[in-house]
């Protein structure tokens, strides 16, 4: 039996699209202007890293904006697509424009560029605008800055600068500024086990309005984010399924089934890709507006009822843990939430002062527990080879990867026995499998992804 499966649904393939490059007009970021102080210039050495320099002299350290310390900036040993320059701010920051330069006094500089970002320095995002990977326009001289407000601001540890195009008659050569200021909030890491009750002072809680906030990270594709039950039957539960995010909805339905208030809406893909993704839900009577990362779905209740009655708690992480095994398959929540907040009342805080009880299966900590996870860097030319494992009838692979590169081949195999092969690769940005069986052998082959 051969299977190839594809669990956690992390692929993203980063395509470099030139077409959408078509930023010519940049509006200020509308956001609140204090948070612009220069996160780079007092920086130590140490905390710049990058793809290679051409010497000591044109290391990262000196990738400083107006300084003009080695010489006169970062360049790295080859100008070519695979370079980069990354700061490690030392703690998270929200981040509010950057600002390049080229290499001081030089025809070295960068005509464009991307800005990748993390929490970790692993997994990296990169930035959006207008729905696509944005490509910032650089400079056209080595001394002068161009600046960009982000649309958005981003809250990161790491900044990573891939440039995508320099100086016909020079070099990549960089000085950077990124602007921000500094970033705080209480997480929650939940172990998948766990579960985090917020308990009602008056047993029912019964509102016409209500207000609920949280930030998750996850490796999961599947898992209850929170929920909260009636005995009358009402019901809201937040949840991930296949990566999406789900609100389940009830405000009432009656015996009869004439009024029927089951509401469900889906929102969001590939939520699973351990990154911070914001949710808000507003809801005044039937009328909910649902936020993901900044994306407004407004819908209305199935039913004809306006409030939402909840018994005793609303659950963060999973749903109430009974003590007996479950007959639900719903899947507790595993990763990180922040900032949770339900009808103005501070989750993260009141947890972190333990003031809430979670369940005691499982654990509650105050700190992300990241996935081990190891990056491998391919070329054109290198690949991996690992060895099979004789005797086995069962073949499954996982991985996640990410790429500029439209067409490549990401897997290959040979069964045993010269059965055939199994092929996975990228044509024009699609993933396709193709299974080469010979077919003089009576065997089954299944697969599954
Ligand atoms: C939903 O958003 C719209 C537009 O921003 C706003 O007018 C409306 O009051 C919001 N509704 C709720 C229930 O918050
Ligand atoms: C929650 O409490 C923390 C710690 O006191 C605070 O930093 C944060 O701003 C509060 N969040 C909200 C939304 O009130
Ligand atoms: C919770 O943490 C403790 C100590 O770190 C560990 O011994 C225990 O196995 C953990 N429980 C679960 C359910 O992971
Ligand atoms: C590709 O990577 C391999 C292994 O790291 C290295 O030996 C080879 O020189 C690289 N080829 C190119 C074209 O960069
Ligand atoms: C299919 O696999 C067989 C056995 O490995 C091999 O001889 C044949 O060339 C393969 N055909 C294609 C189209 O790859």
């Amino acid at each position: 039996m051969v299977m190839v499966s594809r669990t956690g649904c992390g692929a993203a393939v980063f395509l470099w699209i030139l077409s959408s490059i078509s930023c010519r007009a940049w509006t200020a970021s509308s956001t609140s202007q204090k948070c612009d102080e220069q996160l780079v210039s007092a920086l130590p050495h140490v905390v710049f890293s990058s793809s290679s320099s051409m010497s000591s002299s044109y290391s990262p350290g000196y990738a400083k904006l107006n300084k003009r310390g080695g010489a006169g900036g970062w360049s790295p040993s080859d100008s070519d697509h695979y370079q980069w320059l990354q700061v490690d701010f030392g703690n998270r920051k929200q981040i509010s424009a950057i600002a390049t330069q080229g290499r001081y006094s030089s025809s070295d500089w960068v005509t464009q560029y991307r800005m990748l970002y993390s929490d970790t320095g692993r997994n990296w995002k990169p930035y959006h605008q207008d729905g696509n990977i944005w490509a910032f326009p650089g400079n056209i001289n080595s001394d002068g800055v161009v600046r960009h407000d982000l649309q958005h601001p981003v809250i990161a540890r790491y900044v990573r600068i891939v440039p995508l195009d320099w100086n016909e008659e020079g070099r990549i050569g960089l000085r950077i500024e990124v602007y921000g200021c500094s970033y705080w909030a209480d997480v929650i890491n939940f172990d998948g086990h766990v579960v985090l009750p917020y308990r009602f002072k008056n047993k029912k809680m019964k509102t016409l309005k209500d207000v609920i906030a949280l930030k998750f990270k996850t490796s999961e594709s599947e898992g209850v984010i929170f929920h909260g039950e009636g005995q009358q039957g009402d019901y809201i539960t937040l949840e991930l399924k296949k990566a999406k995010l789900v609100l389940n909805l009830n405000l009432g339905s009656n015996q009869f089934g004439s009024i029927y208030g089951h509401t469900s809406v889906m929102t969001g893909s590939l939520l699973d890709d351990h990154h911070w993704h914001s949710v808000i839900i507003e809801r005044h009577g039937r009328n909910i507006n649902l936020t993901l990362d900044r994306h407004l779905q407004h819908f209305r209740t199935n039913g004809e009822f306006d409030y939402l009655d909840l018994d005793y708690e609303i659950t963060f992480g999973g749903l109430p843990f009974s003590g007996k095994p479950s007959s639900n398959s719903r899947k507790n929540f595993k990763g990180c939430m922040e900032s949770i907040n339900y009808n103005g009342n501070n989750i993260t805080d009141l947890a972190k002062r333990k003031k809430l009880e979670p369940s005691n299966v499982g654990n509650l900590s105050f700190s992300c527990v990241e996935p081990h996870t190891v990056p491998v860097f391919f070329n054109a030319t290198s690949y991996l080879e690992v060895l099979g494992r004789p005797n086995q009838d069962l073949f499954s692979v996982s991985f996640q990867f990410r790429t500029w590169n439209p067409n490549g081949l990401l897997l290959f195999s040979n069964f045993a026995d010269g059965l055939g092969n199994v092929e996975i690769d990228l044509t024009e940005s699609k993933v396709g499998v193709r299974i080469n069986i010979t077919l003089n052998k009576k065997n089954q082959i299944d697969i599954s992804s």
